[in-house]
């Protein structure tokens, strides 16, 4: 369709093929002559969608059995709600590592007591807290394996002794995970799983119905796992793209592969910035993200220069958050490599 390297964070690329299949969906969904946009979603076909892409999130992600796969609206954000409506009694322990574990944590606020174990805030996010003590008094310890907007990634994750749960909404898909050592994993899709509009959550049945407070249904995970994610209309073509898109993953070989290419453009692109002068990484090295990759320009004079450099060379969408200025190059599952070569010459030669 197009050759523009697409280094959005989102939302942001999606294989040709996921395209492609979503758009012939649109035009005639299931051989049903009605498009995927017009049919409901209790229909025998859309609900065989919704199946298809449980089944393929749990292999993929190896889901244990007693973990439910839930497709919800309202963002990740959402979540940050929902996580401390449904699972905090006494406290909820925080990881503060950004902007989205700092949001988590303000929405926690509204419904009890929250505890921030360990933050990197005195020095702009730009590393991983080590060597804090998670709480054994906390029902959960909340923490975001990828810092979307400072280009942060948690390499592990800590033994809790108490239920772990992580927004993964900016590295889900892109390396292997033992979800099992999770209460709870929630991902906006509009990133590595697919276009915006659905949130996907995988949730251990055993955690939940263990608070006082009445859940109102919208916000009660079991409601939605009572009426197998259809309680309301849900995000149904979000969900039918997301579904092809996993069915690329699965086809180019599942998240080990998706592990080596993300390792692969990583590297390629921190080789670059830490070789050549003019450019500086602002995460520390032990930390960065595979995911997102954010750096600096020494010579703001140089700006406008090599902005016009990168643009020629068909490049899309690296402009750095306003919090942290410079440049962010968003490294997701579809990117091809050729497009962070594409970078690296451009980086390699504009002020030559
Ligand atoms: C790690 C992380 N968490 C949460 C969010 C918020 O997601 P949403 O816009 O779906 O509410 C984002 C958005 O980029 C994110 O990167």
């Amino acid at each position: 369709m197009s050759k523009v390297h697409n280094f959005s964070a989102g939302p942001s690329i999606l294989p040709q093929e996921a395209l492609e299949a979503s758009i012939e969906g649109i035009r005639n969904f299931a051989g049903t002559g009605l498009s995927v946009l017009e049919v409901s979603h209790r229909g025998k076909e859309f609900v065989a969608v919704v199946e298809e892409t449980q089944a393929i999130i749990r292999e993929l992600l190896g889901v244990p059995e007693d973990y439910e796969i839930l497709f919800l609206g309202g963002g990740a954000s959402l979540q940050f709600l929902m996580v401390a409506y449904n699972l905090l009694e006494t406290k909820g322990a925080y990881l503060k590592t950004g902007v989205w574990a700092a949001n988590a944590v303000k929405e926690a606020k509204y419904i009890g007591n929250v505890e921030v174990v360990a933050s990197s805030e005195d020095r702009n996010y730009c590393y991983i807290p080590k060597n804090y003590t998670i709480p054994t008094d906390a029902d959960y310890f909340h923490c975001t394996s990828n810092n979307t907007i400072y280009g942060s990634q948690m390499q592990s994750f800590p033994e809790s002794p108490v239920t772990l749960i992580c927004d993964m909404s900016s590295d889900i898909l892109s390396r292997k995970v033992d979800v099992s050592k999770f209460g709870l994993i929630y991902a906006g899709a509009q990133k590595n799983m697919g276009p915006a509009g659905v949130t996907v959550v995988i949730v251990k049945k055993s955690i939940l119905g263990k608070v006082s407070r009445p859940i109102p249904s919208m916000m009660n995970y079991q409601v939605h796992i009572d009426k197998e994610t259809m309680f309301n209309t849900p995000p149904v073509f979000p969900i039918f793209a997301m579904l092809q898109n996993l069915k690329w993953v699965k086809k180019v070989g599942g998240v080990e592969e998706m592990q080596r290419r993300a390792a692969a453009r990583a590297n390629m692109l921190y080789a670059e910035i830490d070789s050549n002068p003019l450019f500086t990484g602002t995460v520390d090295k032990e930390d960065r993200s595979q995911m997102n990759v954010c750096f600096l320009l020494n010579d703001t004079s140089l700006e406008e220069k090599f902005n016009k450099a990168w643009k020629d060379a068909g490049i899309s969408g690296i402009k750095g958050h306003r919090s942290v200025g410079g440049y962010r190059a968003s490294l997701y599952n579809a990117l091809p490599l050729e497009s962070v070569e594409a970078l690296v010459n451009v980086m390699r030669t504009f002020n030559s």
